[in-house]
Parts: C-alpha cells; sequence; structure tokens
C-alpha cells in the first residue's frame, strides 16, 4: 500500500540525511514511497522518472523479480556467517562472477583476488590499505603515499575522504590522513591548458603532470594512484581521452605504483562496457566497484584485486601476508546472493549491450539537444547510460548555476537527473526503454527551454 500522508516533522528532524541540513529538510521534506520499473513515487503521490538511477545505484530499475527472489531465497536459508570464520557459496559464487567479468590483464596466474564488501567507501579504502600493505611486503616498505585527483569522490570514511579531491566535503573534517596528495583532473572542455591542445595532448599532458609528481616525490615513496575512469561529483563531470589512462598505466609501470580504479559508479555496464577499464582499453591493478553491482537490493561492493599483486597476500601463516582487513558485514550471504542474481540479470537481458546501443541514442538526443541550443550547451560527453552536458561558460552568470536551476525544474516536471552547477548528467536504469528514455529527453528538452530563456 502506498503511503501518501504527510510525514510527521519531529521523525524528520532527527533522522539524519547526507549532506542535508535538517532543519531546512524538516521544512521541506522529500520522502519516498514506492518504486516501480524505472519510475519513483514521493508521499505526495507524484511519479518521477529516475534519470540518475537512484544514484548510479538501480540499474535493473525497482521490482526486478530474478534478484527479489534470490534475495528472500538465501534470507530463509542463511542470512548471516561470520566472515572472521569462514565463507558461503553465495559468496563464493560471486567471487567466481567477480573474477570471469574482471579485465583480462587482471587476471595473471592464479586469477585475481575478490574482496567482497557492503559499500562503496568500504571498498575504496580497503583498496588504498591493501596498496600499503603490498608494498611493505613486496621489498618497497617507504611506499605509502596515494596521489588522487582534485574533483574526485572516493567515500565519506577517513581514507576515502583523505582522497576525495573537493575541500568543500573535507575541510571540517581535517586534518585529514597523511601521505595523500592530488592532481588537476584531465577535463578538456575546461582545460588547463586552454584551447590550444587536443582532448589527446590535454589527457597526455594531464597525465604527464601526474608522472612528474610521482617524481618530485620521490617514486620509491609513492604506493598507488587512484583514479576514477569517469568521474562525477558536484565538482564536476570528467571524462578523460583513453590516451590519459595509457600515460598513467606507463607512469605507474616505470615507477613501481599501483593503479586503483574507483568504478564505483563506472562498473556493472553503466559505461556501455563492464568496466571502464575496458571501455579506455587500460586495465588497472586494483579496481573498486559497488553501487550498481547490487543494483541497490542490498548493500554490495568489491574490490579486485589483480593475480600478480594479489599472489603476495599468499603463504605462510607465520609470515603474516594476509590482507590485515575486514568489516563484520563483508562477503554478508544475502548481499552476496543479490550481486550474483544481479550480474546474472545484467547478462541475461544483455544489458551492458543494451547500454551502448541505447547510449548511442542517448547521444544522438543530446547532441540534436545541442543543436537547438548551441548558445546553451557547449559539451556533451559521456558513454552507455552516463552522458550529460555541460553549459556553455559565461551564458549565465556563475552565480545563476544552471545546472541546479535545471535540476529544478527537472523534479518539477517528475525527472531526477545529477546536476552539479554547471552540468547535467542522465544515468538512467540500464533496464530503461526506449519510450522512457525519451519521456525524460523530452522533460530535459523542457527544461532547457525554460532556462535557454
Ligand atoms: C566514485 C565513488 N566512489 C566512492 C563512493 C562512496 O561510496 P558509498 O557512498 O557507497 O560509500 C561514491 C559514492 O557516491 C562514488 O561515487
Amino acid at each position: 500500500m502506498t503511503d501518501t500522508s504527510t510525514p510527521d516533522k519531529d521523525l524528520l528532524r532527527h533522522v539524519i540525511l547526507d549532506f542535508r541540513q535538517m532543519a531546512q529538510f524538516a521544512e521541506e521534506p522529500w520522502v519516498f514511497t514506492r518504486g516501480e520499473g524505472v519510475k519513483v513515487q514521493d508521499s505526495t503521490g507524484k511519479w518521477y522518472l529516475d534519470g540518475l538511477s537512484g544514484v548510479f545505484v538501480n540499474s535493473l530499475g525497482y521490482g526486478n523479480q530474478r534478484v527479489l527472489d534470490a534475495a528472500v531465497a538465501q534470507l530463509r536459508e542463511m542470512h548471516f556467517a561470520p566472515p572472521l570464520h569462514g565463507t558461503t557459496q553465495p559468496a563464493l559464487d560471486l567471487g567466481a562472477r567477480l573474477r570471469r567479468l574482471a579485465p583480462a590483464a587482471m587476471q595473471g596466474e592464479h586469477g585475481p583476488g575478490i574482496k567482497i564488501l557492503s559499500g562503496g567507501s568500504e571498498a575504496t579504502e580497503a583498496a588504498m590499505k591493501l596498496a600499503r600493505q603490498y608494498w611493505k611486503q613486496a621489498g618497497h616498505p617507504r611506499k605509502y603515499k596515494i596521489i588522487a585527483r582534485y574533483g574526485g569522490y572516493h567515500g565519506g570514511t577517513m581514507g576515502a575522504l583523505s582522497a576525495t579531491g573537493g575541500w568543500e566535503r573535507k575541510s571540517v573534517f581535517e586534518p585529514l590522513v597523511t601521505g595523500f596528495l592530488h592532481h588537476h583532473p584531465p577535463s578538456v572542455f575546461r582545460s588547463l591548458f586552454g584551447r590550444d591542445l587536443t582532448p589527446e595532448e590535454c589527457g597526455i599532458a594531464s597525465a604527464r603532470l601526474v608522472e612528474r609528481t610521482i617524481e618530485s616525490e620521490d617514486p620509491e615513496t609513492v604506493a598507488a594512484i587512484i583514479v576514477e575512469p569517469i568521474s562525477i561529483s558536484s565538482a564536476g563531470y570528467v571524462v578523460p581521452p583513453p590516451e590519459y589512462f595509457q600515460v598513467l598505466r606507463a607512469a605507474c609501470d616505470k615507477h613501481n605504483v599501483l593503479l586503483i580504479y574507483d568504478e564505483i559508479i563506472t562498473g556493472f555496464g553503466r559505461l556501455g562496457q563492464w568496466f571502464g577499464a575496458d571501455c579506455f582499453g587500460v586495465a588497472p591493478d586494483v579496481l573498486c566497484c559497488g553501487k550498481g553491482m547490487g543494483g541497490g537490493y542490498a548493500p554490495v561492493s568489491a574490490v579486485i584485486i589483480a593475480g600478480k599483486v594479489w599472489d603476495a597476500f599468499l603463504g605462510d601463516p607465520a609470515a603474516r601476508l594476509e590482507f590485515h582487513h575486514g568489516h563484520t558485514f563483508a562477503g554478508n550471504p544475502v548481499a552476496a546472493a543479490v550481486g550474483c542474481a544481479a550480474i546474472d540479470e545484467i547478462e541475461a537481458r544483455d544489458l551492458v549491450g543494451r547500454a551502448h546501443r541505447e547510449g548511442a541514442y542517448l547521444r544522438s538526443r543530446l547532441d540534436a539537444l545541442q543543436r537547438e541550443y548551441p548558445d546553451v550547451i557547449g559539451d556533451v560527453r559521456g558513454a552507455g547510460f552516463l552522458q550529460g552536458f555541460e553549459f556553455h561558460a559565461g551564458r549565465f552568470p556563475k552565480s545563476a548555476k544552471p545546472g541546479k536551476r535545471f535540476e529544478a525544474l527537472a523534479r518539477e516536471r517528475g525527472l531526477l537527473a545529477r546536476c552539479g552547477e554547471e552540468y547535467v548528467a542522465f544515468a538512467p536504469p540500464l533496464v530503461t526503454d526506449r519510450a522512457d528514455l525519451d519521456a525524460m529527453l523530452d522533460v530535459a528538452t523542457d527544461c532547457l527551454h525554460e532556462l535557454a530563456g
């Protein structure tokens, strides 16, 4: 039954939302009550097209029968097993699926290692701890520094936040963990290098600056670089050219630095390939995934560790080579069963291929919008079912925040989208059909029409 009653103000004020002023929220609450397919309903009874997949999570839409059945069956069989003592069949099955899907270059002699966790921050945190432990065991004990990107987002826990690159989320918690450095992102549209460089040259120049940073810091102190293949946060929407990853990979190989991809958003078909690593043709040493991995039906994430790195963690117990990291809910059997079912669903319905094909259609409509509003839309970018546009610099005064205005207009018209101040991005569920995709883009067209005045 749908609850359309007005929520109790006192309850609203005391449940703390992410990054939200609760006194204000209690006055203007937004309570979701129901999801069906690619639509969600709020407590006023209004329906929205979910152009954001929750928050890059609901790739399978709401009410997926295969995943629901798997979750219920596992809940009845065994809902929890202590990860300190042993594992369960669903966790083993999920590990096997992730090993099979991992990029070929991560396979190694014994295949990749898989650490199953619950959330994105747990995954990035674990990946960075793993990098530090790895170098201690691999004969380079001074390697501890982690290089991340300004504008990147890697999570809310102290290590993940230290890697995060926007001051807005960090400054109230400083000082953070030591040993974290940042470099500027390879933003092509608003390039640091101006408009003189091609996108390829811009990517190469950005990656060379990262290599210079490694050299300037002393390569013997640098453990890892962490990047999102495509990053999308309040700080911007960055889509690097493939050359950026090629130069980064070569720099990591040359200087013995692990390359970590944070694919919490980009993994599991979002870009029309299983992983951003496949999309850009460059594999990392460690790959973090979460969000769409379980479609939101259970909190599940993972760290995939390339075979050559994982080998360093296997040996005599007396040598204490095991990964010194754990969480109570790591590898939870219900979450693992959900992860398995979500992957099976993605494969059975070829949702990765679908995101690729329908992503081309999404691009064609965004390109058409740019042709219609050439003085408003400056750039269209992204891949698969993660695409969007950036407003022309200078078209609106800085204080106008056109992306935020677009977000409000879209919400009024029943569409959820991801907007920064200067960009708008669409990340529809991978199951979105053409009619719903068109409906989302029709709303977007309407909003742009109003914004353009
Ligand atoms: C790229 C990226 N990494 C890590 C995280 C953290 O994930 P979680 O919120 O599940 O801890 C997020 C969350 O938005 C993310 O977008």
